[in-house]
């Protein structure tokens, strides 16, 4: 995109997005706010805030941008990279697949059904929990300090830290990541302990931010690892690509076919409401709004990237 197109798409979002977001706020009603976590069940459902960055840090945004949420399944995003950095595309790809599953998030079907019992790919819950294992650290302690040092870093934001409730309320209730991860040690998935692995899995989940701090992440991978306003390359240009083509295939669950029509943007949701997506080598775009559908997406927030994506044609096909 010219600086021309840059400048009117600008003007455009700074003259209508307050409105659009209004719009799409109607369609908070159409879903309902995540309570298999007992602490997400406190969300606000009438809330959508949305926050567009571009390359030299300027914003536009609109709704409720004060609005902390915590990071859920994007977090699985960054701690993909993490464990590509830190081991490999072998040896991160020896302990889970790169397929979609056409099933729900946390669902363990396929690990019992599908030879050879690894994870389909690493943005579903399973998958998830075997990239945990593979943060480098000595400890779990020492794992989600690595994690949080990066996620900081990724964010420019140094206070990012773990909502402690959100963490105690997933870890009490976690029944069924638990026989996920039960399953995995079974199958020779993990290495350590499972109550560890655990501990590192939750504890990314529940790191808080705002909508301005997923803009920033974005912004890094729409610039395909380069953080384009301090001028330094903060992931390798591979990993970035691994990380949007999972976000493409994967990262709206078994909703990813339908959002890659409509909105045609990589993306990953989280059950917080959240969503981060990203017009790549543009912008980065981070929103929260806590009434999800069936399928564990936020219904106004889908919307409304629908609307943008249209307004814009930011499709990438
Ligand atoms: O493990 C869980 O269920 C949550 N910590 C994350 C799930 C999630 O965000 C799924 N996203 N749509």
């Amino acid at each position: 995109m010219n600086q021309s197109e840059h400048t009117t798409t600008w003007k455009q979002l700074n003259d209508h997005l307050a409105e659009w977001v209004l719009a799409s706020k109607a369609h908070t009603a159409d879903g309902h706010v995540a309570s298999y976590i007992p602490e997400l069940a406190n969300a606000s459902a009438d809330v959508l805030g949305i926050c567009i960055m571009d390359m030299d840090g300027n914003t536009v945004a609109a709704g409720d941008t004060g609005y902390h949420f915590t990071l859920q399944s994007i977090s699985k995003v960054f701690t993909l990279i993490l464990a590509l950095m830190d081991n490999g595309e072998e040896i991160v790809f020896s302990k889970v697949g790169m397929e979609p599953t056409g099933d729900d998030f946390n669902s363990m079907l396929k690990l019992e059904l599908v030879e050879p019992g690894i994870p389909f790919n690493p943005l579903i819950n399973a998958g998830a929990i075997a990239i945990s294992s593979l943060i480098a650290g000595n400890t779990p302690a020492e794992q989600i300090e690595r994690i949080l040092a990066f996620f900081r870093n990724i964010a420019d934001n140094p206070a990012l830290d773990i909502n402690k409730d959100v963490f105690k309320s997933e870890s009490d209730t976690a029944h069924r990541n638990r026989s996920l991860a039960y399953f995995l040690k079974d199958n020779g998935v993990l290495d350590q302990e499972v109550d560890d692995v655990l501990r590192v899995y939750f504890s990314h989940c529940s790191i808080q931010v705002n909508c301005t701090d997923l803009a920033r992440m974005a912004l890094v991978l729409a610039h395909n690892g380069v953080d384009p306003i301090r001028n330094q390359r903060l992931i390798p240009r591979r990993f970035v690509q691994i990380a949007k083509t999972f976000m493409f295939t994967c990262g709206m669950y078994n909703a990813s076919g339908e959002f890659a029509m409509n909105v045609g943007l990589p993306a990953k949701s989280g059950v917080s409401g959240s969503i981060l997506t990203m017009v790549p080598r543009r912008y980065g775009i981070g929103l929260v709004s806590p009434a999800l559908n069936r399928k564990g997406n936020s219904t106004a927030g889908v919307h409304l990237l629908g609307k943008l994506s249209q307004e814009f044609d930011w499709s990438l096909f």
